[in-house]
């Protein structure tokens, strides 16, 4: 197999939101795929696509048995705790896990030979951004736990690279949302967090209404603005940073979003409008460490990596949501 080739690619987490969509992306491009989920996060199920081994990825002697007989030429990291909030209750959850369990991974890996590597990271490494769109050269500034984390394993994957002993891209993820347009596949947390899973709860009577976490914010409309990006146009930049990767060799950190924003009365509206069910909205105070307004500049990745999204319209988003929510019934 020459430079600029991959074909069996490791996934952690690929049984959880994010990793699931990719996994059925690289699936459905010919990778062969081996999944390495624990199964404690959002889906308790065994994942539709790709092999699959019951595996934390923290056990590094594990891993390193995994590498050496799958020996995938890259390997994508998911695996994560992502829940903002509970980062601040509980840091050392979120410490152990993204941070100490990632370092063993990347041991792993290094002792078994492999040195390509994308990692899931997030638009919270910013914190709360001067510039807006936000470009990747700001500062890291992250204002909770989970935000630390992701910024840690950018420095040690930094390390890493400057040592010759990895070449990774490092996507830090906006607002991902949507499902797959092919409804096998969507979110499965059993108590989301996020705005449109809540907002479309509150449209299915799961939940009696949904409150906006402050109305008093430096916007427009005094609500947060969020850049959503779908999960399939997501999906695809992974795989075009693979290639990327391979074919270049060069390591790069990239923002993964849209570049537009929309705010949470906005997002509101249209669950109502997709959904045509006017459920309740309380107005209720700012929820801790949330930044007013969050919107890539997706320069970069559409520069490098030649990225063209499907999907940017946020009415599709949501209807794929929507239908996913359904299924869920
Ligand atoms: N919101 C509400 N009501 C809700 C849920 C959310 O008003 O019921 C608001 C939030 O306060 C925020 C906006 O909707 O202003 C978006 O909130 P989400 O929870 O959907 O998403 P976040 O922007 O908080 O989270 C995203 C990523 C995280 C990342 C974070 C960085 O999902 O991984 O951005 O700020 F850490």
């Amino acid at each position: 197999m020459g430079k600029g080739t991959a074909s069996r690619v490791l996934v952690t987490g690929g049984a959880g939101y994010i990793g699931s969509h990719v996994t059925k992306l690289l699936t459905k491009k010919g990778y062969e795929v081996l999944v390495v989920d624990n199964l404690t996060g959002g889906n308790t199920l065994e994942p539709k696509y790709g092999y699959f081994e019951r595996v934390d990825f923290g056990d590094e002697e594990r891993m390193y048995k995994l590498f050496k007989s799958f020996q995938p030429q890259i390997v994508m990291h998911f695996a994560a705790f992502i829940v903002v909030q509970e980062s601040v209750v509980n840091p050392l959850k979120y410490y152990y896990n993204n941070v100490a369990n990632t370092v063993r991974l990347l041991s792993a890996m290094h002792r078994a030979g492999i040195e390509i590597f994308i990692f899931s990271s997030s638009a919270a490494v910013y914190g709360i951004p001067e510039i807006i769109p936000v470009p990747e050269t700001a500062p890291l500034k992250p204002i909770n736990p989970y935000g630390e984390t992701k910024a840690m394993i950018e420095k040690v994957l930094e390390d890493l690279s400057k040592a010759g002993q990895i070449k990774y891209l490092s996507l830090r993820y906006f607002n991902v949302a949507g499902a797959d347009p092919e409804g096998e596949l969507g979110p499965s947390y059993n108590q989301p967090t996020h705005l449109i899973l809540r907002a479309l709860k509150a449209a299915t009577f799961k939940i009696p209404y949904i409150e906006i976490y402050g109305t008093d914010y430096p916007t427009p409309d005094g609500t947060c603005i969020r850049d959503f990006i779908h999960i399939m146009d997501l999906a695809e930049a992974h795989i075009l940073a693979m290639e990327y990767l391979l074919e270049k060799g060069e390591s790069l950190v990239l923002n993964c979003g849209y570049g537009r924003g929309y705010s949470v009365r906005e997002v509101i509206a249209m669950v109502k409008k997709v959904t045509g069910v006017d459920f309740e909205v309380r107005e209720a105070k700012r929820r801790p460490g949330d930044p007013p307004m969050l919107i890539a500049d997706p320069s970069r990745i559409k520069t490098l990596l030649n990225f063209k999204p499907k999907y940017d319209d946020l009415e599709f988003i949501i209807r794929d949501a929507y239908a996913w929510e359904k299924r869920l019934n």
